[in-house]
């Protein structure tokens, strides 16, 4: 009997060595310790022994079977723990890979620009004004002394919704509208925002662009403050060494109008707005005397500022969105 029970040992041993799972493990518990397994087996022939035997092989065999058990709680505690290292592997997070990048956005080149000149003219005491994109005719032209007909319309084909209405094709409606807003007073204003004109576009036109629309009306203003306005403003976006050139123009709502040049790096002058002294009949329109007051207003290109300072190749850069394109300007203020 104990070399039986002994041998029943030395194969169970064998088996757990072999065994992977726990699944199969279980199997194998049954077969040596299950109410049908070996040792219930064993237990069986108990009740032929002699009563003095009896006890004696019947506690070889419990010795046994407790030793068995031993065995089996050991070999599931080690699959357990193999099966636990398995799935703490398996679902293992990589701390060494690169994290997800975050990517921070920033304002695009042309609001950049906006910003940089409207805080140069905040610096001066100049408001920021809105207005209407959807404009009529009678702002967009008539109040600025271009009336039906006026040939001048010719300089800026526009994008009409109805006879009345169109996409305004300057900012200078916005003269129009402060000046009736203000009822007589002084007025000092910027007013940048979009812009359109029926173009084909290529690589210096674009049907829709921006400008900044300047207006200043008061008492004893003059060309000379025009002037020098213009050239502080030049020297803020460009440097200090950078000069202006005003040429003779033709607008009907200023007069006299100027166009005004700025001397490039490459030694050229290079048109990059129109400006001029309020026409008097803008003023007498927008309710002001023009024997009591005078304005002066200047309409500035920002792409062509954008352009000329940062050296752009082609205006539709602004607009087509290429974050290639925009990400060489993530500065802004
Ligand atoms: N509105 C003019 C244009 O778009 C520019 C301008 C504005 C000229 C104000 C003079 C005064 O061409």
């Amino acid at each position: 009997m104990q070399e039986k029970l002994e041998n029943i040992l030395k194969a169970c041993e064998q088996a757990l060595e072999k065994e992977q799972n726990l699944n199969d493990l279980n199997n194998l518990k049954a077969a040596y310790l299950g109410k049908k397994g070996e040792i219930a087996a064993l237990m069986m022939t108990l009740k032929d022994l002699s009563n003095e035997e009896k006890p004696k092989v019947g506690k070889l065999i419990n010795e046994i079977k407790q030793q068995l058990e031993a065995l089996f709680e050991a070999k599931r505690n080690a699959l357990e723990q193999v099966e636990i290292e398995k799935k703490l592997k398996s679902e293992a997070i990589d701390v060494t890979l690169p994290g997800l990048k975050k990517s921070v956005g920033s304002a695009h080149l042309l609001s950049q620009i906006v910003e940089d000149i409207e805080a140069f003219f905040i610096g001066l005491g100049y408001e920021i004004k809105d207005g209407p994109e959807v404009e009529s005719d009678h702002y967009n032209f008539e109040m600025l002394n271009l009336e039906q007909g006026h040939p001048a319309r010719a300089m800026q084909d526009s994008f009409y919704i109805d006879p009345n209405r169109l996409l305004r094709t300057h900012t200078s409606p916005v003269q129009a509208r402060t000046m009736l807003e203000s009822g007589g007073n002084p007025i000092k204003i910027i007013c940048p925002g979009k812009v359109y004109r029926r173009d084909d576009d290529d690589q210096t036109h674009s049907h829709q662009f921006m400008q900044i629309e300047g207006l200043v009306i008061g008492e004893k203003i003059s060309m000379a403050n025009l002037k020098g306005t213009l050239l502080a403003f030049i020297q803020y976006f460009f440097g200090k060494d950078r000069n202006i050139r005003l040429r003779p123009s033709y607008f009907p709502f200023t007069e006299p109008s100027v166009e005004v040049d700025v001397y490039s790096e490459e030694g050229k002058w290079i048109e990059v707005l129109g400006a001029g002294m309020v026409h008097p009949n803008v003023l007498k329109m927008g309710g002001y005397d023009p024997e009591k007051v005078q304005g002066f207003a200047f309409g500035i290109g920002v792409e062509r500022l954008g352009i000329l300072k940062y050296h752009i190749d082609d205006i539709r850069q602004f607009y087509t969105n290429d974050i290639r394109f925009l990400k060489q300007f993530k500065g802004g203020r």
